[in-house]
């Protein structure tokens, strides 16, 4: 009985995609259990380049069963048209290779509007949301009134549904903030194509994980976002409107907590930020610029440039409590090459107060000044490295610093894009 899973530590874009590429070789099925295509999860083998935003990142080993799970909400025009793209390289193949719960809530129009409205809306207050619809359809699944993957095969009681739906929907999307109300029809035309498309890889995947943990399956689940982009424990408001932390994969996949019990998280060897909200150690300088340039630093989803900062040990290490991470991997030490002093945040400073945790108060968080303690650069290139006494004395003792203020063993290094530049240092399934 094996199951791993994979975690950011940050908030989002730490590499997940690459890990999870990584070690589903070595996986019988790869999972999505929470999140939408706001996730942005990119692959690199033998200079291609792949972006999964739905699809689990396991997609590119044919032995391996990609899973959407019941946690997810999914936009299926944008489900149809990456298995389209995928298929269209040789990928995904046979059906099979694919399951998508039943019980997963759909992205519909009027929520992808809503979510573009209300952002307007709120200008320089924005949360800088990927526009994707993620919220609004989170916010109609609590309530009660979304609509689900199962309701799409079912067009008769998916109208009225929807009916209901838009019948709230429309009036705040019309009367406050001045958009054209989405029409019934047109939704019911567009999402009855959507369902006969997919329906072949429906099913109850909660169900199918867990005969297939028992069964002695190694199952990989991999979470989007970040730690810090968690609704509970991140920067709340500037969140994204799912639980990103370990425990989400017991709802979100519908899988018990008895059958979870690994987890790696990952972390950039700095920091990054999409969208708006508080970033203590966040560089508007050179060193920023180098960081945004070298690393490639734009959004996989929108393109967006993407703030940069030092390392924040306080938020890696709230990552860590948070979803009990074993282990964890440290992608993007090559961005780091050629910065002569390195900085880590260890803590904050806020009105006379030191802060060894995140503070809950988006205001305190946006005040916090780091407190850093400075470390050795080194100029190679490190590329090339394949085990840890490649690297420099002092990329092992930026490692090591981590660990410490962590708490936590790094048990993998990346130094590149590619799958094979990396330093694997133990076995993630044995953590
Ligand atoms: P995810 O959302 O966590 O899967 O991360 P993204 O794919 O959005 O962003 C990570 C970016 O860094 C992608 O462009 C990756 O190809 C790239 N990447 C991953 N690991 C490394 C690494 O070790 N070094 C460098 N230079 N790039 C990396
Ligand atoms: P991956 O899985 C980085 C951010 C958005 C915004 C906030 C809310 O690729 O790491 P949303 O559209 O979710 O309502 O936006 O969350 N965000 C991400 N930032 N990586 C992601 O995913 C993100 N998913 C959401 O930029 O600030
Ligand atoms: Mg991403």
């Amino acid at each position: 009985m094996s199951s791993l899973v994979i975690v950011g530590a940050q908030w989002g874009d730490e590499g997940k995609g690459k890990v999870v590429d990584l070690f589903a070789a070595h996986s019988d099925i790869v999972v999505r259990y929470q999140g939408g295509n706001n996730a942005g999860h990119t692959l690199v083998v033998a200079n291609e380049r792949t972006v999964v935003h739905l699809i689990p990142a396991g997609v590119l080993h044919p032995q391996t069963t990609c899973v959407i799970g019941n946690g997810v909400v999914i936009d299926p025009g944008v489900l149809c048209g990456e298995i389209d793209a995928l298929q269209a390289r040789g990928y995904l193949k046979k059906p099979e290779q694919l399951k998508i719960d039943e019980r997963a809530h759909l992205i519909l129009p009027v929520h992808r509007a809503l979510d573009i409205a209300r952002e307007e809306r709120l200008g320089v207050d924005k949360i800088g949301t990927t526009g994707r619809g993620i919220g609004p359809t989170y916010e109609n699944k609590v309530a009660r009134s979304g609509l689900r993957v199962i309701d799409m095969l079912d067009p008769e009681y998916f109208r009225t549904r929807v009916a209901r739906l838009l019948d709230e929907r429309n009036v705040v999307l019309h009367e406050l903030y001045g958009w054209p109300p989405v029409e019934l029809d047109a939704v019911c035309d567009e999402y009855a194509v959507y369902a006969e498309r997919l329906r072949p890889y429906v099913t109850d995947t909660a169900l199918y994980l867990t005969e297939q943990i028992v069964a002695g399956r190694r199952v990989l689940f991999e979470g989007a976002h970040g730690t810090m982009l968690d609704i509970d424990h991140g920067t709340y408001p500037f969140v994204t409107s799912s639980n990103t932390v370990a425990g989400a994969v017991g709802t979100g996949a519908g899988v018990a907590p008895r059958y979870v019990n690994r987890v790696l998280g990952i972390s950039k060897a700095y920091t990054t930020r999409v969208g708006g909200g508080p970033f203590p150690t966040e560089l508007d300088d050179e060193v920023g610029r180098k960081l945004r340039q070298s690393g490639d630093e734009f959004g996989s989803t929108t393109g967006r440039p993407r703030r940069c900062g030092w390392f924040d040990a306080v938020v890696v290490r709230h990552a860590a409590r948070l979803s009990g991470m074993a282990g964890l991997a440290i992608t993007k030490l090559d961005v780091l090459s050629g910065i002569a002093k390195l900085r880590i945040a260890v803590a904050y400073e806020h009105a006379g107060t030191r802060y060894e945790r995140v503070p809950a108060g988006v205001r305190t968080f946006e005040g916090a000044r780091p407190v850093y303690e400075e470390l050795d650069g080194w100029n190679d290139s490190l590329s090339e490295a394949r085990r840890f006494e490649d690297l420099p004395a002092a990329a092992r003792r930026y490692i090591s610093r981590i660990e410490e203020l962590t708490a936590t063993p790094v048990t993998l290094i990346s130094v590149g894009a590619e799958r094979d530049e990396t330093i694997l240092l133990r076995d993630p399934f044995l953590l």
